[in-house]
């Protein structure tokens, strides 16, 4: 809904203007870069549903993010269209003053049954996860052999519903590396922006090493095999993703550099966790509760004083200070629990 506040701003003088909320913990895959098999099985301690916050609670964080200059929302998981009735929290945070934007960040496989209600609901974009075409590879990362068609047919559904759309390709030497050409015609060919991720240390459970990242040099080098690459301007300040276009097309690809090429000088974003948790870095090692604020009846005013006053101490660059001791001593939250 249109409104404008003003950003209230970190030590670092990087704006408050983006929330990532994580609805559920859960996924119906297990990659290997984020819920690997081996950790995240049957007996896996996901929270239970009375950890979660309830949509109410949700909505009125996002009212107090929102007076604090957040415009833009992304829902991610886990996978959060496995949260029951995800379109109609997309309905309520529709409604918030101030908010311009709202997107959800999903492996595509259940957009078949709902890309048409979220819309409906308010929902303008998704960032569908497919990390490789190829049967067998696709497969082997996902960890739970869904074939790529159904996230395909995802994709399909999300567009048939007028949801812009965009691929995030995780990219991990030896794994998938031999898929960045043919997933990159696909999406060329169907004019869908696809974007590059750098393989992350995030968590504790993906066997992180250097040696398995393949960075926007080596992808933007072997593009340049389907046709050369032209830089695009940013859209806005702390925009994640360096795009390009083929030359003599509007069709972008983009490179979410974190490893090789780090954006946390420009870095707007908070997250929240899906027991309500809010988080000022992905690789951050501890959250504030919000949650209980919220269950011991703290006014709005004094939880968005709170929310304030966290980011104003704000100094959070891991990206930027990575090296081999960080990576290694540092414990660091899972992706699926603070939501990527
Ligand atoms: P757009 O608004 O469409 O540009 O979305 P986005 O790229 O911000 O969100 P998405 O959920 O698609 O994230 C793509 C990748 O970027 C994921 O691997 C995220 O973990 C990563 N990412 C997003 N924000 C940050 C960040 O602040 N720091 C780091 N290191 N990675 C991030
Ligand atoms: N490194 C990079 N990206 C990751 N994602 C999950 N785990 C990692 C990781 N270790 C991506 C997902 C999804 C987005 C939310 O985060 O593939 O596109
Ligand atoms: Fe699930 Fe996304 Fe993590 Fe894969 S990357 S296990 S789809 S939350
Ligand atoms: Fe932002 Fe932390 Fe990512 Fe840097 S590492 S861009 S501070 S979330």
């Amino acid at each position: 809904m249109t409104m404008t506040y003003s950003h209230t701003t970190d030590k670092l003088n990087r704006p408050l203007r983006d929330l990532r909320i994580s609805v559920i913990d859960r996924c119906n895959f297990r990659c290997t870069y984020c819920m690997p098999a081996e950790v995240f099985g049957d007996d896996y301690p996901f929270m239970p549903e009375s950890e979660l916050l309830s949509f109410a609670e949700i909505t009125t964080l996002a009212e107090q993010f929102a007076e604090l200059g957040v415009e833009k929302i992304r829902l991610t998981g886990g996978e959060p269209l496995l949260r029951r009735n995800l379109s109609s929290l997309i309905e309520q945070l529709a409604t918030v003053p101030g908010i311009e934007d709202i997107a959800l960040t999903t492996n595509g496989v259940l957009l078949v049954h709902q890309a048409e209600k979220l819309k409906k609901a308010g929902l303008e974009r998704v960032n569908i996860s497919l990390d490789a075409i190829d049967e067998k590879v696709f497969q082997k990362m996902n960890g739970r052999n869904f074939k790529p068609d159904a996230v395909l047919k995802g994709i399909d559904a999300a567009l048939a519903a007028g949801l812009q759309v965009k691929i995030n390709m995780v990219v991990k030497k030896g794994e998938n590396d031999d898929q960045i050409i043919p997933l990159a015609t696909y999406c060329k060919e169907r004019g869908i922006t696809l974007r590059f991720i750098e393989f992350m240390d995030v968590g504790q459970t993906n066997g992180w090493d250097f040696s398995h990242v393949v960075t926007k040099k080596e992808i933007h080098d072997k593009l340049t095999r389907i046709a050369p690459l032209v830089p695009v301007e940013k859209a806005y300040f702390g925009e994640v993703a360096s795009r390009y276009r083929y030359e003599e097309t509007d069709v972008e690809v983009g490179f979410i550099s974190s490893v090789s090429e780090t954006f946390c000088s420009s870095c707007t974003r908070a997250r929240i966790s899906a027991d309500g948790k809010l988080f000022t870095c992905l690789f951050a090692e501890k959250g504030h509760d919000l949650r209980a604020l919220l269950r011991k009846g703290y006014s709005k005013e004094e939880i968005k004083q709170e929310i304030d006053s966290i980011w104003q101490k704000r100094t959070d660059r891991y990206s930027d200070e990575r090296t081999e001791e960080t990576v290694k001593n540092r414990k660091k939250i899972e992706m699926s629990y603070i939501g990527g």
